[in-house]
């Protein structure tokens, strides 16, 4: 039987990357995935690609009004929620000398500010043996330059998993982090220095010696949003090829 047959998943950012191979995946298990992301061509394009059992909502994960359409979406075609997966994000990298208010706020409202509303607004739609995957970053226990915002973002979800954890417990939902290690996917060209550049970097630091594949890190979402992962709470998935551990 599929893993995750007939459970309703709603993905933040899942038109690229990460999220598009976690909507394929899940869809692939058996579960109708409700996808936003900001760009509609590219919510066509992820909705064609997965093909089926998919509902897109042209939404900006940063906004709460953009929030509660999603939620009211998800309540008005299925009524509940299964697996909730904060994914959405961006990178763009200053340092403390060039940090601007703008580049904080940025970083803050999608990354910190936008999984607290998108978890709260979709709460009360799921049901016990649910799961929330919040997709960090390797980075969130790594000090790499010019990623203040970024990093500390990717922090904060850390201590959410550890506080939703012990705060869902009677509601018998679980909230687990996964943190990816570099992950070949669109959001490598908004970072500083050519791809191939940083390709290099990234392989010298990290020890199986490659990038992630978007695939990678659908396979351990899976885990944490499906019954396979049924003792695991408050964790984080470090699914980054060593890159953190070392
Ligand atoms: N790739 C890596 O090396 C890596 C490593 C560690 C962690 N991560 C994390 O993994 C997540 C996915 O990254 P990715 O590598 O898959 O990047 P990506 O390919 O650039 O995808 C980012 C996704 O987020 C969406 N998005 C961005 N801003 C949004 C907003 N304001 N509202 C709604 N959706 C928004 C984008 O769609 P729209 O632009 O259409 O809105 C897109 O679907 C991010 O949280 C990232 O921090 C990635």
């Amino acid at each position: 039987m599929s893993t995750l047959a007939g459970k309703i998943a709603v993905i933040s950012g899942a038109t690229s990357g990460i999220g598009l191979a976690i909507a394929q995946r899940f869809v692939a298990e058996g579960a109708h995935v409700f996808i936003f992301g900001r760009r509609q061509a590219q919510l066509d394009a992820a909705a064609k690609l997965i093909g089926r059992n998919v509902t897109t909502i042209q939404a900006d994960a940063s906004n709460l009004d953009d929030l509660d359409r999603v939620a009211a979406t998800v309540k008005e075609e299925k009524g509940v929620v299964d697996i909730i997966v904060s994914n959405a994000g961006f990178t763009e990298q200053a340092s403390i000398d060039t940090i601007t208010p703008e580049h904080f706020d940025k970083a803050f409202n999608l990354m910190a500010r936008g999984p607290v509303f998108l978890v709260q607004k979709l709460l009360p739609m799921m049901t016990g043996g649910g799961s929330i995957v919040l997709v960090s970053s390797a980075m969130h226990v790594m000090g790499i330059a010019g990623h203040t915002a970024y990093a500390a973002t990717k922090a904060a979800l850390r201590s959410y998993a550890r506080t939703w954890a012990a705060e869902f417990k009677d509601r018998g939902i679980r909230v687990n982090l996964l943190s990816p290690g570099a992950t070949d996917t669109p959001i490598l060209d908004a970072q500083s220095g050519t791809r191939e550049e940083l390709v290099d970097m990234y392989q010298s630091m990290i020890p199986l010696g490659r990038l992630a594949r978007a695939e990678e890190m659908a396979s351990a979402a899976l885990f944490l949003a499906s019954g396979q992962s049924s003792y695991v709470t408050g964790a984080d998935l470090m699914a980054d090829g060593g890159i953190g551990q070392v």
